[in-house]
């Protein structure tokens, strides 16, 4: 009995990627909470501890409602299967390019934990494609370095230092100068989620002032 739980924890770390970081802390999992006295986690357990062994490589999480087209059925897929262990990645955060490896390594685990926790799902071939169109259609949009000579100034560059650490350094065209403000804003949001550096006013006003100076 003892013995099985182990395994299926060690199975479950395995999986969700998290076996490294306790072997390098010489950590041993703590079962407490995450079993709920059963041989299975539940999901709110792992989430939790998801978030306290590795936040920082996890998204930092969209509210469902600034999700492009949210009422469509791509949304929809998303919001229901990839929260399960974490939370709700913005189709921002990758390039189109990107997103196909990323879903795929997500799919993978996905399936494995079904086969495991009772209230893991994985999404069938179908929603799968849905999903990923979805992804791709709203994705980043990279900058063409080509079109834009003035990001080698000093102004250019605060906007690469602060605008390409969680994602591609995206393209200013995909906004107007009104929508800039609240999508910066929301960035300064996930900056404090995820425990980075908040810039100073000026820079701010600089990179602001960039991003107004080329959009759409
Ligand atoms: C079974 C658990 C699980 C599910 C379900 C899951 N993820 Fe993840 N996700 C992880 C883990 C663990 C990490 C951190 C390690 C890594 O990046 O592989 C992660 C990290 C991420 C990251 C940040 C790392 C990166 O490469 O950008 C993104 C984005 C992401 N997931 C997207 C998704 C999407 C999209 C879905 C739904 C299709 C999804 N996840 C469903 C476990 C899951
Ligand atoms: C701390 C990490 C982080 C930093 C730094 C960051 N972003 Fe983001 N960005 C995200 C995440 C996460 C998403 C997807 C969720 C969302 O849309 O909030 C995203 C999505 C986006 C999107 C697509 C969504 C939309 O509303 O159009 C744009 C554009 C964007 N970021 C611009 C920027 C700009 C400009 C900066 C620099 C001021 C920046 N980001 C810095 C994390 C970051």
């Amino acid at each position: 009995m003892k013995d099985n739980r182990n395994l299926v924890i060690g199975i479950a770390l395995f999986i969700i990627g998290v076996t490294g970081l306790f072997v390098l802390s010489g950590m041993r999992p703590s079962t407490g909470g995450m079993m709920g006295g059963t041989m299975m986690m539940d999901r709110a357990g792992m989430k939790e501890m998801m978030k306290n062994m590795m936040g920082a490589q996890l998204p930092p999480g969209l509210d469902p409602e600034h999700l492009p087209d949210p009422r469509s059925s791509g949304a929809q897929l998303l919001a229901r299967y990839c929260t399960q262990c974490h939370e709700l990645p913005g189709p921002g955060l990758h390039t189109a390019g990107e997103w196909p490896s990323v879903v795929g390594r997500m799919n993978r685990r996905m399936r494995m934990m079904s086969g495991m926790m009772h209230d893991i799902e994985a999404p069938n071939n179908d929603e799968l494609r849905t999903l990923a169109a979805y992804l791709q259609q709203h994705a980043q949009i990279p900058i063409d370095r080509a079109r834009y000579t003035d990001l080698s100034a000093p102004d250019g560059k605060l906007f690469e230092a602060m605008c390409s650490q969680c994602h591609a350094l995206l393209d200013p065209r995909q906004h107007t100068s009104d929508e800039w403000p609240s999508v910066i804003g929301r960035m300064m949001q996930n900056m404090k989620t995820v425990g980075k550096q908040l810039p100073d006013q000026a820079t701010l006003e600089t990179v602001v002032e960039f991003l107004q100076t080329h959009a759409k």
